[in-house]
């Protein structure tokens, strides 16, 4: 087994933890272009019972950039679970003996700590509920890091729906292990959950709420962190209507911000950064992109490696 046993929340990782992932994320930006067989005899089984296009497509790419194989299925109507009525239970114990590693997303949240407790094998939680998304979160880090040459001392402020969005949760938590002064900007219906911002709070870090995107997108900002209002969490859809469209960053925003601050976003995208923006110095979000699959080459390895 190697260094993390299973990676299930974010709040499982210490600071010391989250540093050794991003210098081994930075180390694999090398091995993701010459390629690698270090997992040639791993296999790794993706169980998507949600959508995704990044994080299954980042999975799939780092696992054959390490030389391993894949298999798994993206189509829930598609399997047992999904048409037949097996338990989640009942899959994993089924998959854990195709596979050497379960990379799970799953509406419900305690998902993927659920599947943790019925494997054998290594469980990696890609997204789960609303609660938690730890490896966009790390991929989040990883890009700050890369983008602007350190974490301690930024000020962030992340946006839009804070209160469904999994993953600016995760982020939020792995932000606090740093010296960062942190802005929270969502309609009021939308914002952070009280315990989280106690928890971040808690950790030392300046967390300050603002109603406005105006109030996120200054001057004095290193890191805009915008979040898609997530449509399919909502129980009214007459409430979603109530807050879409809000929160939307234009050109003419975004062109306050300094030369040197990046706009990220874990995408996908609807409509909360127009497309004008794509073109601008600071819009970075479709590099991050490409972090997804040196941070998950890098997990990988620490959860094969006997270090
Ligand atoms: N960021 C993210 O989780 O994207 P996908 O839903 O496409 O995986």
């Amino acid at each position: 087994m190697g260094k993390f046993k299973n990676l299930i929340s974010i709040h499982d990782l210490s600071r010391e933890d989250i540093d050794l992932i991003l210098d081994t994320a930075a180390k694999m930006e090398d091995v993701a272009v010459k390629r690698s067989t270090d997992l040639h005899d791993k296999i790794m089984a993706v169980l998507f019972f949600e959508a995704s296009t990044r994080t299954r497509l980042s999975f799939e790419s780092a696992m054959h950039r390490l030389g391993g194989s894949v298999l798994g299925f993206s189509d829930v109507m598609s399997t047992s679970a999904g048409v037949k009525g097996e338990t989640l239970a009942d899959t994993i114990r089924t998959v854990e003996r195709y596979a050497d590693l379960i990379v799970i997303r799953h509406p419900l949240d305690g998902s993927a700590r659920v599947a943790a407790e019925f494997s054998s094998v290594p469980v990696i939680n890609a997204g789960s509920g609303a609660e938690e998304h730890p490896t966009q979160g790390l991929l989040d880090l990883y890009s700050i890091k890369k983008m602007k040459g350190k974490i301690d001392g930024l000020t962030i402020s992340l946006c839009g729906d804070l209160k469904y969005g999994r993953t600016v949760h995760s982020l939020g938590m792995g932000l606090s292990h740093y010296n960062v002064k942190i802005r929270l900007a969502a309609p009021p219906s939308l914002r952070m959950k009280p315990a989280v911002v106690d928890e971040m709070k808690k950790k030392g870090i300046s967390v300050e709420q603002v109603d406005s995107i105006e109030e996120a997108v200054s001057e004095d900002v290193d890191v805009i962190y915008q979040t898609r209002i997530q449509k399919e969490r909502f129980g009214d859809i007459r409430e979603y209507d109530k807050v879409a469209g809000q929160f939307k960053i234009t050109k003419k925003d975004a062109e306050k911000l300094r030369k040197d601050a990046i706009i990220l976003h874990p995408l996908p995208r609807v409509d909360e950064i127009d497309s004008d923006v794509d073109s601008l110095p600071q819009a970075r979000y479709f590099d991050q992109v490409y972090n997804g699959v040196v941070t998950r080459m890098a997990i990988l390895k620490l959860l094969f490696s006997d270090a």
